[in-house]
């Protein structure tokens, strides 16, 4: 029973759960007209105290397409966060007025420490620092689903950040739920996966290497990430790396031709343009499955998912 629970890190739902949330976005992605007024008269707040497109529109819009209504502040100083009001006390407040609550912020543990004192409204992260992001591993999830069939007996490459990169660290801890996956870590080293990362997989299930070339015809899924800029401390330091790795059409041509390329955008070098046309170029499909399971998840924790007006087949 998903209704009423917090989403902090993927680890918050089991399996089974996290499927129940797929096979509902499969279902609004195949009768998206029958869900238009599930979440009527439901109210979203989105608190966002980090800059975002994708995860605050891709809500915005999930809510909306639902029948639902949202409020929030994409600027904290245009909240009461600038006259030093303490982040509890904001959500306190919003759950006098919404339904759910969608919290983005750039201190880790943020969502957590707030989840705990929130009882009657679900707070879903979406991003606490460098730390976790659970709505991308349910987009990226569902687009392995959709395009690979199943998130099982995977070879995954992660390449980029990794060791800020937060949708990598929930996406890799969760693909370890599933069986046989292995992971091939691609960084510099000075970017290289955490070891309390390192610290959920089986030695024998995870390489990691520098060069992309090295490794790029052995994957299943690359899954290509942006140096995060606002976490160095150096920008001397973020200069020297922003460009390690460059995906382009001579990379691709090493790749297998059912190999899928991933990143959670935005992207800011990392994948050459000239890479969006090939079939193989999943991150802008990506976008657009986060919406729909994104729709799922609120309808689940708002236990608004059997709303449906089923159209005549
Ligand atoms: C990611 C994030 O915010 O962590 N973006 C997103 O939510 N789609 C990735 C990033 O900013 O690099």
């Amino acid at each position: 029973m998903l209704k009423g629970r917090h989403l902090t890190e993927p680890g918050d739902f089991t399996l089974e759960e996290l499927d129940e949330v797929f096979d509902l976005a499969d279902d609004i992605i195949e009768h998206e007209e029958d869900y238009l007024d599930a979440a009527h008269g439901k109210l979203l707040a989105t608190l966002f105290y980090e800059p975002s497109t994708r995860t605050r529109f891709s809500f915005e819009a999930a809510m909306l397409r639902l029948g639902g209504q949202v409020i929030g502040f994409s600027d904290p100083k245009a909240s009461s966060a600038a006259k030093g009001e303490s982040l509890t006390d904001t959500v306190r407040t919003v759950s006098c007025y919404a339904d759910a609550a969608v919290l983005r912020h750039p201190r880790e543990g943020t969502a957590h420490l707030v989840a705990k004192t929130i009882t009657d409204m679900p707070i879903i992260n979406a991003g606490d620092g460098g730390h976790e992001h659970p709505t991308q591993t349910l987009t990226d999830l569902l687009t392995i689903r959709h395009e690979l069939g199943s998130c099982d007996n995977k070879v995954v490459g992660v390449c980029g950040d990794l060791l800020f990169g937060r949708t990598i660290h929930s996406l890799v801890k969760t693909l370890n739920r599933y069986s046989g996956n292995k992971f091939v870590f691609i960084s510099p080293k000075e970017l290289c996966m955490p070891e309390h990362i390192k610290a959920h997989l089986a030695p024998d299930s995870y390489v990691e290497t520098d060069s992309l070339d090295d490794v790029i015809g052995d994957l299943d899924i690359l899954y290509m990430s942006r140096v995060q800029r606002e976490r160095f401390v150096s920008e001397e330091e973020y200069i020297r790396l922003k460009d390690y790795y460059i995906l382009d059409h001579n990379k691709m041509k090493h790749a297998r031709p059912d190999m899928i390329v991933m990143h959670p955008l935005p992207r800011v070098n990392e994948i050459a343009v000239e890479v969006d046309k090939d079939p193989r170029a999943k991150y802008f499909d990506q976008a657009k499955y986060g919406m729909y399971v994104r729709m799922a998840l609120l309808s689940k924790l708002m236990g608004v998912e059997n709303n449906v007006k089923r159209s005549e087949a």
